[in-house]
């Protein structure tokens, strides 16, 4: 029964990546339960090197943005439950945005709900073994949307001013270029990444004429791509850094769950003598939080952030991006 409902939503998710590629033309429109112990395996060893603990505060950092970003969607267009609580629901949003995948409620409140899951379990493990965690919530400033169904708290992230690189599409469509190698792929939806577009109603007169709000809807249905493909890399990234192996297990198995969908074509990896493999791309490990952090910035997230919140991020992907495999200190 579960394993059916996962095949379901694992196919829900599949189709709607398709059906994202195939809009791409017509898209230019426009801790309460917190690890008493240590876990033993690394109480043996003397608890977290200071790169695991890097590593790990930098991930929890991005789940707590990217759970301020599912949120603010779930608010909107997906399902309002006790499960994922806030919001109430914009049925004209929630209806424009299930034209990309009549199953997209369910995609993103389940988004929020793992995300929340994500955020809370890597600072308890941290919490666990003595290490600092990381709190945002003074950097909770952000204007809500104002449109119907909207919480009207503080928010972390900007989803009303976006600006979209979508070259993930193409770089997982092409056999013959990789990040890795330097290369840069084209955006599937040029329009996207120049100028600032709203992926939520700012307000219910956002709502309509039908073509613009779909075109809002449009704009999210790229961005929710771009999240999960972002994370799938940072996740394969960092995960080369760590040097216990039960930070690399959670690595591997959290980072499992933000891998995008879309069917990859293969590509080149590691030296073009292979031969092309289906692969995640980016994983070179140079820079990835900070170059994760600079993705965050460039996509508008942390339009009106304060000084203060872009020096205590840089300082998280710093130390993590200090990080060596193998480094027990
Ligand atoms: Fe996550």
């Amino acid at each position: 029964m579960e394993t059916n409902e996962q095949s379901q939503h694992l196919s829900s998710r599949r189709s709607f990546l398709l059906k994202g590629g195939a809009a791409v033309g017509a898209a230019s429109l426009g801790a309460g339960g917190l690890l008493l112990e240590p876990s033993e395996a690394l109480a043996k060893k003397g608890g977290l090197t200071k790169g695991d603990a890097a590593i790990l505060r930098f991930l929890a950092a991005a789940e707590i943005l990217e759970t301020d970003i599912w949120q603010q969607y779930n608010e909107l267009a997906g399902i309002q439950d006790a499960e994922v609580p806030g919001g109430s629901g914009n049925p004209d949003y929630t209806e424009a945005v299930a034209v990309l995948d009549e199953d997209m409620d369910q995609y993103i409140h389940d988004n929020t709900d793992d995300e929340i899951s994500h955020a809370a379990f890597i600072n308890a493990y941290l919490a666990a073994h003595g290490a600092e965690t990381v709190n945002l919530d003074k950097f909770r400033t952000l204007p809500s949307s104002q449109a119907t169904g909207a919480q009207q708290i503080g928010r972390l992230t900007n989803l009303m001013q976006l600006t979209i690189n979508t070259s993930f599409w193409t770089r997982y469509r092409s056999d013959s270029l990789n990040p890795d190698f330097g290369d840069v792929l084209p955006n599937a939806v040029p329009g996207l990444a120049t100028g600032q577009h709203p992926a939520i109603p700012r307000t219910d007169a956002d709502l309509a004429p039908p073509d613009h709000l779909q075109a809002i809807a449009n704009t999210a249905g790229f961005h929710f791509a771009w999240i999960e493909q972002g994370g799938t890399s940072l996740y394969a990234e960092l995960a080369q850094r760590v040097t216990h192996n039960e930070v690399l297990r959670i690595l591997l198995s959290i980072g499992g769950t933000e891998i995008i969908l879309i069917m990859p074509e293969p590509t080149i990896f590691l030296d073009r003598k292979f031969p092309i493999v289906s692969i995640i791309r980016p994983t070179e490990t140079d820079g990835a939080a900070m170059g994760a952090l600079n993705a965050f910035t460039a996509d508008g997230l942390f339009i009106g952030q304060s000084p203060e919140f872009f020096a205590a991020a840089a300082g998280l992907a710093k130390a993590a991006d200090a990080a060596r495999h193998g480094k027990d200190d």
